[in-house]
């Protein structure tokens, strides 16, 4: 996916509500390489679900994590995520690709309740019954130009060219894809649970046949355990990442931990009810969980004995090659699950996909 390009991706740059992370990938022959990496965090109120509130700060975290990354190329291949993203699967009578962009932009009409020359529309076909006729599937994403042109306009203050911009949800299927490169016939819920934001991607043999963000994160935790030990989010976010903080301890948190856990089930079986209802009875064998909150303490099995299936914490530097003298496996291990979206955006290159 790509909702609009330009020439060359150099690196990817995640604008995460919480951080700014940099992963640029080198393309060899033998794959990718990891060449330089870098993250920034962003104070809480910089950006809010998926909406730029304070631009200065963000350009600010932007032209930190360059520095730090020491990257010399300007471009960069950005993402947007948020409930307000519409991705939808859709049905068409198959067509020639030139008849594609005309059926799409009729189709998408009926399945956007916004005027169509306020969003910016972008498609993947993702299947198709066999032979000249029958149907194809196609995955429908738009976003408000507006919002687009908010992250576009921080990206560019900083100095640097917006060549891509995708949705997190396709730039961590991007990611698992290159990691696990024998696409199964099983349907995987690829779930990144950020700051701010949950966004699912269903994918199954290479392609995603069902996406939906929702407003979920980290700071659910935050909040709840901010409101229960009364101390403010920053001294609760550092007991949340299990720092030390004088006064609470672990087990004091326990408690709102697993209050929220048990609202995130809710919120995962929501979202699976809703691709069931999409859907024609595809089960779903496996979760890949990624974004800060997979690295909270037991998520991965109190979300493995919710559902009754495997849940894994994404690697995305497994088939990723690395200096090990300028990085070491465990540096990249602890912070993967963090920068799935950095590297999936990494790995975009311009024209790379005919969507
Ligand atoms: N060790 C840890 N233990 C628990 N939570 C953590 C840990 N490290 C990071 N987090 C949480 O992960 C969240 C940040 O994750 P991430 O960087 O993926 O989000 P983001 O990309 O900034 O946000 P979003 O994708 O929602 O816009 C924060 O809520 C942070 O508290
Ligand atoms: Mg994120």
């Amino acid at each position: 996916m790509g909702l609009f390009s330009r020439k060359k991706a150099a690196f990817g740059l995640d604008i995460g509500s919480s951080a700014v992370k940099l992963v640029q990938l080198d393309q060899g022959t033998q794959g990718y390489a990891l060449s330089r990496f870098a993250m920034v965090e962003l104070p809480p109120d910089a950006i809010g679900e998926g909406m730029i509130k304070d631009p200065p700060l963000v350009v600010e975290a932007i032209k930190e994590v360059v520095g730090k990354a020491g990257v010399a190329s300007k471009e960069a291949v950005i993402s947007v995520s948020g409930r307000e993203l519409i991705m939808k699967k859709i049905q068409l009578p198959k067509v020639t690709p030139k008849e594609l962009e005309d059926a799409i932009l009729l189709e998408a009409e009926h399945h956007i309740n916004l005027p169509i020359e306020e969003v910016y529309l972008d498609h993947q076909v993702v299947g198709q019954s066999a032979g000249q006729s029958g149907t194809m599937d196609v995955m429908l994403v738009a976003v408000k130009k507006t919002k687009i042109n908010e992250y576009v306009a921080v990206v560019e203050e900083a100095g640097l060219t917006p060549v891509v911009v995708d949705a997190d949800a396709f730039a961590i299927q991007n990611q698992y894809e290159i990691n696990n490169p024998e696409a199964g016939a099983e349907a995987v819920a690829l779930i990144d649970i950020g700051a701010s934001i949950m966004k699912t991607n269903v994918v199954r043999g290479g392609f995603s046949i069902f996406a939906r963000d929702i407003t979920f994160g980290g700071n659910n935790y935050t909040r709840a355990i901010a409101q229960r030990l009364n101390v403010p989010f920053e001294k609760a976010e550092s007991a949340k990442r299990g720092e030390s903080v004088p006064g609470v301890n672990w087990d004091e948190l326990v408690p709102s931990l697993e209050a929220v856990s048990r609202e995130l089930s809710l919120e995962i079986q929501r979202t699976f009810d809703y691709f069931a209802s999409t859907t024609e009875s595809e089960r779903i064998s496996r979760i890949v969980l990624s974004g800060g909150c997979a690295r909270l303490p037991g998520i991965d099995e109190f979300l493995s004995s919710s559902w009754g299936i495997p849940v894994e914490v994404a690697k995305p530097f497994q088939n990723i090659r690395f200096d090990p003298n300028r990085f070491t496996a465990d540096d990249l291990y602890a912070a993967g699950p963090v920068l799935t979206v950095a590297v999936g955006l990494g790995i975009r290159r311009d024209g790379d996909k005919p969507a």
